[in-house]
């Protein structure tokens, strides 16, 4: 065995332990009620850092929630790799349907159970473990920097002016960032690929007041129905989203690279059985894998108005809200799609409605390199420890600072994440494989090792 996995070996139970304890603060970003447990997820992230033997970490204030920084510079003529992840959460409702609380981890049939397991305390700790093995062991072969943001979750906006403004600080070779999944526990897989994201919130006023569905119903525009259908429409028959313009930047994928594409294992008995359901519906003409990868989409995240309590109440609701988001592609851009959907959201609003259209954060598309000597070298670190070249898989999710990491850094990101489609990230019953999380911190060291190597 190597020193590095007998140093990982005999400090496996307190590997485990430290993310636990770090699982029971609910750094819940979005819900100005954890602030306190937010700002208190900075500090420790910043204490780990110190003990596993980082210098210079400080807690970087800005105008939301702050970005814990930390370095290990040992030879300024060495690479250095910007290790990127965050310590916020997504909020744990619906909590009724959680097996066991949220933020109370526990560990059943070898996976932790805990918001955060696995988006982004438990993946992001993976890195903080490693660097304390290679510390320990005297194995680290470049210079590292950390950069752990609290406000991932709500769209990075701070963390976007913080790189702006401190470009010489984040100078690095490259971005490492664990925050995305493997296609499976045998089959591992590098992301090279992140959709970008548009997402709105609206708001649609019949009648200036409730109103007695009995003697009004029938003339007066409902806001409730108007929504619905004008969301019915925003997509045709065939799954392709119906606002003008929306595709016309798409980056057309060539039948090469789908047919390499498609060689990733799927099994879509097995995803209709996981999900609960019979079929899916999706753009006609692309897989299951391409629709959530290759091509964008359009969601309703949220829809509510009129009655929602108990029984039932008569009412013609005065309005109606929803909230929207847009996965987009490369060459997509966010901004110019919201402004896309607003016009035609606008558009579409009969004469008996008003419509308000606001947006929230949004984010760019990304592809990363399959040719970097860093993506070589994190293929060849997982291929060490899985036993089996990982393949390149684009994925649907969205990390909008990665794009700003290329446009701002003038840095390519190394999307080396660990965790599972199936871990429930955002989703009640959020787990993290033991496996997963030792998978980790035994192949982040062999990525420096790598890319040390093959650098020079
Ligand atoms: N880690 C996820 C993104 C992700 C998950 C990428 C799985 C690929 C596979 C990240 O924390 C996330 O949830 N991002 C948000 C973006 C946002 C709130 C602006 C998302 O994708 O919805
Ligand atoms: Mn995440
Ligand atoms: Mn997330």
């Amino acid at each position: 065995m190597s020193e590095i996995n007998a140093y990982i070996q005999s400090n496996k139970d307190r590997f485990l332990n430290e993310l636990l304890e770090l699982l029971r603060i609910p750094s819940v970003s979005a819900d100005p009620k954890y602030k306190n447990d937010v700002l208190r997820t900075a500090e420790a992230v910043k204490e780990k850092l110190i003990a596993a033997g980082a210098d210079n970490v400080e807690v970087c204030q800005t105008a939301g929630y702050p970005i814990v920084y930390g370095e290990k510079m040992i030879n300024p003529s060495l690479p250095t790799v910007l290790v990127y992840g965050h310590y916020d959460v997504q909020p744990a409702d619906p909590i009724n349907l959680w097996t066991s609380p949220p933020f109370e981890p526990v560990i059943k049939n070898d996976k932790i159970y805990a918001r955060g397991a696995c988006d982004d305390k438990g993946q992001m700790y993976m890195h903080v473990k490693a660097f304390e093995t290679m510390m320990r062991t005297n194995t680290l072969a470049c210079n590292i920097k950390f950069m752990i943001e609290g406000e991932e979750e709500v769209g990075s906006s701070n963390l976007g002016i913080f790189v702006k403004e401190n470009k010489e600080k984040l100078k690095a070779d490259v971005v490492l960032i664990s925050d995305t999944s493997i296609i499976d526990n045998k089959v591992p897989s590098i992301s090279v690929g992140l959709r970008g994201l548009s997402y709105m919130e609206v708001e649609v006023t019949g009648p200036n007041r409730d109103l007695h569905s009995g003697v009004y119903g029938g003339a007066v525009a409902n806001p409730v129905n108007v929504l619905c259908e004008m969301i019915a429409s925003l997509k045709d028959k065939n799954g392709k989203i119906t606002i003008p313009g929306f595709y016309k930047d798409v980056q057309i994928v060539s039948k090469k690279d789908r047919a390499e594409m498609a060689k990733a294992p799927f099994n879509r008995k097995a995803y209709l059985k996981d999900l609960g359901i019979a079929d899916t519906k999706g753009e006609k003409g692309y897989s299951i894998m391409e629709q959530t990868s290759i091509r964008p989409t359009l969601d309703v995240n949220g829809i509510w108005g009129g009655y929602t309590g108990e029984g039932a109440k008569t009412v013609l609701p005065s309005k109606a809200y929803a909230k929207i988001s847009m996965r987009l592609v490369p060459n997509q851009s966010s901004e110019k799609i919201s402004k896309l959907f607003e016009k035609h959201f606008r558009k579409i609003a009969p004469k008996a409605v008003k419509v308000k259209v606001s947006y929230h954060h949004g984010g760019e598309p990304v592809l990363t390199p399959t040719d970097s000597v860093a993506y070589l070298a994190a293929s060849k670190a997982m291929k060490e420890t899985f036993d089996k070249q990982p393949i390149p898989v684009r994925g649907g999710g969205s990390i909008p600072i990665v794009a700003l990491f290329a446009k701002e850094l003038k840095v390519k990101s190394v999307l080396m994440g660990f965790g599972l489609d199936s871990d429930n990230i955002h989703s009640p019953d959020e787990h993290y494989g033991i496996f997963n999380y030792f998978k980790g911190i035994e192949t982040i060291p062999l990525f420096y090792k790598n890319y040390v190597e093959m650098k020079s």
